[in-house]
């Protein structure tokens, strides 16, 4: 099969594709995953040099979310519910390539209106966006939502997810093009340039002086939110994808009564297993119903350009999730037809 093997740390620039590995072996608990479509996430770009807080032992493949069949030859272990063929979803470490073992805990059956690029980067982002809106600020109709990197992999549920939930919805991404896919795909009711000098201000102008009641933000521009976050207001820390660990002068938490709310996604699975199958369930039913649609940027990247792929999400070319294209459907082996 093909795939990114990783026997020394590099930049996602200098990747070589791998034309004849052999099958991945499931272990106990794994079944084997035909892969059609993957995504692509921040984090590969970090683990592929050795910066990522989880760095599998070398040689690796990269790669982590995934969409493609159970193959024909796959075990399936007790207590899984899924067919050889089935089409599925999910996460495993090296799905950048033509097959990967995955836990069948950590894949779920791709919904029926989705092909596999849509599906493939829905594992995270999704669950990710609704647990932090509906679980953790408990985000009510009527209420202010500010999402920042709004037009990102996380961004743009976060904004369709709001809107459905009956909220009001400000977007804030970093330049003008972004700020129209928030508006195109994600529906967001306003829109505002955070690049520009007191941007918080037009917050404050849209939100008629109150601000906003639940800041969602990927960035770590928690800070810099809280000069427009409302009375009572919860601020969601959900990542730091501008590179630094951000500190908080509490003295902002206590003048405006406000909650700072965390949310790690994939910590459910060892702390609270139980309660991600009622997340996603929550979430088939409105992809079922198309009221929130899966937003994957405008191209999709064939196997063979994952470096021309992750560079452009390194610079902050992309939008939406980035998606790549393994193989189409009727051909397995990833041949040239
Ligand atoms: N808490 C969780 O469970 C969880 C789950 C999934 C992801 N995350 C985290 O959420 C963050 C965003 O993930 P994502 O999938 O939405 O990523 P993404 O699609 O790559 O979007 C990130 C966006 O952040 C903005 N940004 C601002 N400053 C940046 C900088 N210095 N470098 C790069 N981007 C910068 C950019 O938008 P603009 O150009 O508009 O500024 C960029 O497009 C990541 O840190 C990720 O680890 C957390």
């Amino acid at each position: 099969m093909r795939g990114y093997v990783i026997n020394h740390y590099a930049h996602p620039k200098d990747l070589t594709l791998s034309l004849h590995l052999p099958d991945p072996i499931p272990g106990p608990g794994e079944v084997l995953v035909d892969i059609y479509s993957a995504a692509l996430n921040f984090f590969d770009i970090l683990q592929s040099q050795g910066k990522y807080q989880t760095q599998p032992p070398f040689p690796f493949v990269l790669g982590m979310e995934l969409a493609g069949k159970i193959a024909d030859n796959s075990p399936i272990p007790e207590g899984c519910p899924f067919k050889p063929g089935q089409r599925v979803f999910g996460s495993a470490q090296g799905s950048y390539a033509d097959r990967v073992c995955a836990n069948w805990v950590a894949l779920a059956p791709l919904p029926a209106n989705m092909t596999f690029d849509q599906g493939a980067g829905i594992h995270i982002t999704w669950p990710t966006s609704y647990e932090a809106l509906v679980g953790r600020a408990g985000l009510k109709a009527g209420e202010w939502v500010l999402v920042t990197a709004a037009a990102g992999g996380v961004g743009i549920p976060a904004v369709q997810l709001a809107k459905i939930l009956g909220a009001n919805v400000i977007a804030a991404a970093g330049s003008q093009a972004k700020l129209d896919i928030c508006k195109k795909y994600g529906g967001a009711d306003y829109c505002v340039d955070y690049t520009k000098k007191d941007w918080q201000k037009e917050v404050l102008k849209i939100t008629g002086g109150k601000g906003v009641d639940v800041v969602y933000d990927p960035v770590g521009l928690i800070a810099d939110c809280l000069k427009c976050i409302a009375w009572k207001g919860r601020a969601l820390v959900i990542g730091f994808a501008a590179g630094k660990i951000e500190k908080l002068p509490l003295n902002l938490v206590l003048l405006k009564n406000i909650s700072i709310v965390g949310l790690h996604w994939g910590a459910y699975y060892k702390k609270e297993p139980g309660h991600i199958s009622s997340v996603f369930n929550a979430l088939f039913d409105l992809f079922s119903s198309e009221r929130v649609k899966p937003v994957i940027y405008t191209e999709v990247f064939p196997l063979e350009e994952l470096p021309k792929g992750l560079v452009a999400l390194e610079r902050r070319e992309t939008w939406g999730k980035v998606i790549l294209h393994v193989k189409d459907e009727h051909n397995h082996d990833g041949a040239k037809l």
